[in-house]
């Protein structure tokens, strides 16, 4: 655990120094739970943006894109549930006062149960050796069996009490599990109580006049109410999907652990259309789309995993999230939703206007059943930075930080250095710097000695460095250097494009999917 959060700071740290992410006002000691993208940072935002735009709206011919406002008719929310149901079961603990989310303490305490089934496992894989038949050792394995057993026997109370919204009976289960506070290590725990996530404020400026709006805590909605705008001006037919990339807005808590958790962040979700009793197909398919969209990026296949859901969103009738290894241990990157018709039916019975499609093959309307992606871009950008940023030990002894981040998220591409601040070797440098940002975002950089200027390429993650020599000027070669390997080849400048292009272009990622 402390070793977790001893790479957690070390993420804060280097995303702050080279100015990927900020405390929000800092000046003012900062707000909780917001953050600030810099200069660094809004570039690989806008680059993870565009790799989701991308692959799902320009990849797709039956998914097109919005841009909803935040602000919406506040009887949306009325109708999504989420005035009534958008609440976290909160808990104190009475001696650190710290607040916690009942429901992740008793995740986290069956994940620690989870934990000892998976170190059985492996000690058992070390004592046979390729002998070794998983499958059978798990299924009768007595210590195995017993922690699975308290598994599916919390499971089954913990969503049993949350699905009935019996508070003391969540209550009552973190006291039999005798789960003790991280901080003060008590079990002297308050009542649960829910709390609503919604941010509110008013709309007008005449007292007594103003009506409370939202802003809006998913972007989903702004779909919803502009599904039919959408399908009739587009003219599209089912299966059909809306994607959009936008703010949402939670009074989060209990939030920590950086970007993971904030108030305001951003998601990028789609909804897809589909024929009613056709959305267990389209749940599937999507499930399997989006996992392999993210290990598409490289940061390893084993760095993801499914999570079903046992307690389900007020509008679900089934949802998995893709987990990701951040430091703080396995957490929800992406949920994948299958909402049925809840929402279209909800803004129905709420507006009194119809929102169905008439589908030609069937000569029938219905409310299309609608299958939801929804990934966070900012956890999606903590997991890239986490799983890139590597503190090596070279050969000879020294050490360099290097940021391996897919080549297409890079900030920049390439970095341009004259090797020296004379003898002609600068405005050559220029001359390529200026050709090549016709392609790329690139850096010019002549500051510092050689060596260091590519340390610092590899801390933000720039996978090609470009020295310019005096050959250069002779032969019109110059030297490439790979961020990950540090090798370094002599090419001619008219290759510089294809070789950035085989790993940093849109399409070398693309054509993978
Ligand atoms: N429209 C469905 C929906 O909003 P969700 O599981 O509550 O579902 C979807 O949120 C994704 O949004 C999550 O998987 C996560 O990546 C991101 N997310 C949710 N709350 C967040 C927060 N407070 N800070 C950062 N990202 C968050």
């Amino acid at each position: 655990m402390e070793q977790n959060q001893d790479r957690l700071k070390e993420i804060i740290s280097h995303a702050k120094e080279y100015g990927f992410v900020f405390p929000s006002s800092e000046i003012y000691d900062g707000l909780a739970a917001t953050y600030d993208y810099g200069q660094l940072g809004s570039e690989l935002k806008n680059n993870i943006k565009t790799y989701w735009w991308k692959s799902m709206v320009q990849m797709h011919d039956n998914i097109v894109g919005i841009d909803a406002a935040i602000f919406m008719h506040p009887t949306t929310w009325k109708a999504s549930g989420h005035v009534d149901a958008f609440n976290d079961p909160l808990i104190d603990n009475k001696d650190s006062k710290k607040r916690y989310r009942a429901d992740v303490l008793l995740e986290e305490h069956i994940e620690k149960i989870r934990q000892k089934i998976y170190k059985e496992v492996e000690k058992a894989r070390n004592r046979f050796g390729t002998e070794f038949d998983e499958a059978q050792f798990v299924a009768t394995n007595p210590n195995v069996l017993r922690n699975q057993e308290k598994i599916e026997s919390i499971e089954a109370r913990m969503k049993s009490a949350l699905e009935s919204n019996d508070l003391e009976g969540v209550r009552q289960l973190i006291i039999d599990l005798e789960i003790v506070c991280p901080i003060s290590g008590s079990k002297n725990w308050t009542e649960v109580r829910q709390f609503n996530l919604m941010f509110s404020t008013e709309l007008g400026s005449v007292a007594g006049d103003a009506a409370t709006i939202y802003l809006r805590p998913e972007t989903a909605q702004g779909i919803f109410v502009n599904f039919l705008n959408v399908q009739k001006s587009g003219r599209l037919k089912i299966p059909f999907g809306i994607a959009q990339i936008g703010k949402a807005f939670r009074n989060e808590i209990v939030a920590r652990q950086f970007i993971f958790r904030m108030r305001e962040f951003e998601q990028m979700e789609m909804q897809f259309f589909v024929r009613p009793g056709q959305e267990m197909e389209w749940y599937d398919y999507w499930k399997e789309a989006r996992i392999k969209w993210h290990k598409n990026l490289g940061l390893g296949d084993t760095m993801y995993r499914y999570h079903d859901h046992l307690k389900l969103a007020h509008y679900a009738n089934a949802a998995s999230d893709i987990e990701f290894n951040f430091p703080m241990g396995f957490k929800e990157l992406e949920g994948i939703h299958s909402r049925t018709d809840f929402d279209l039916k909800q803004h129905e019975n709420f507006s009194g206007k119809k929102l169905q499609f008439f589908d030609p093959e069937l000569n029938q309307s219905y409310i299309p059943y609608v299958i939801e992606t929804s990934v966070g871009l900012d956890r999606l950008f903590l997991a890239v930075l986490s799983a890139s940023l590597k503190n090596e030990v070279l050969e000879d002894g020294s050490e360099r930080t290097v940021l391996s981040i897919p080549a297409v998220l890079a900030p920049y591409k390439a970095a341009i250095l004259p090797l020296i601040k004379k003898d002609g070797l600068p405005e050559k440098a220029r001359e390529i710097h200026k050709a090549l940002q016709l392609e790329f975002n690139v850096q010019y950089d002549e500051k510092d000695a050689i060596g260091r200027r590519y340390r610092r390429q590899d801390s933000i993650g720039t996978p090609f460095s470009i020295t310019v020599d005096h050959e250069t000027l002779e032969n019109n070669t110059v030297t490439i250097r790979n961020r990950d390997t540090m090798l370094q080849q002599r090419v001619d400048v008219v290759e510089l494009v294809n070789i950035i292009s085989k790993e940093a272009s849109w399409k070398s990622i693309l054509e993978k999917l």
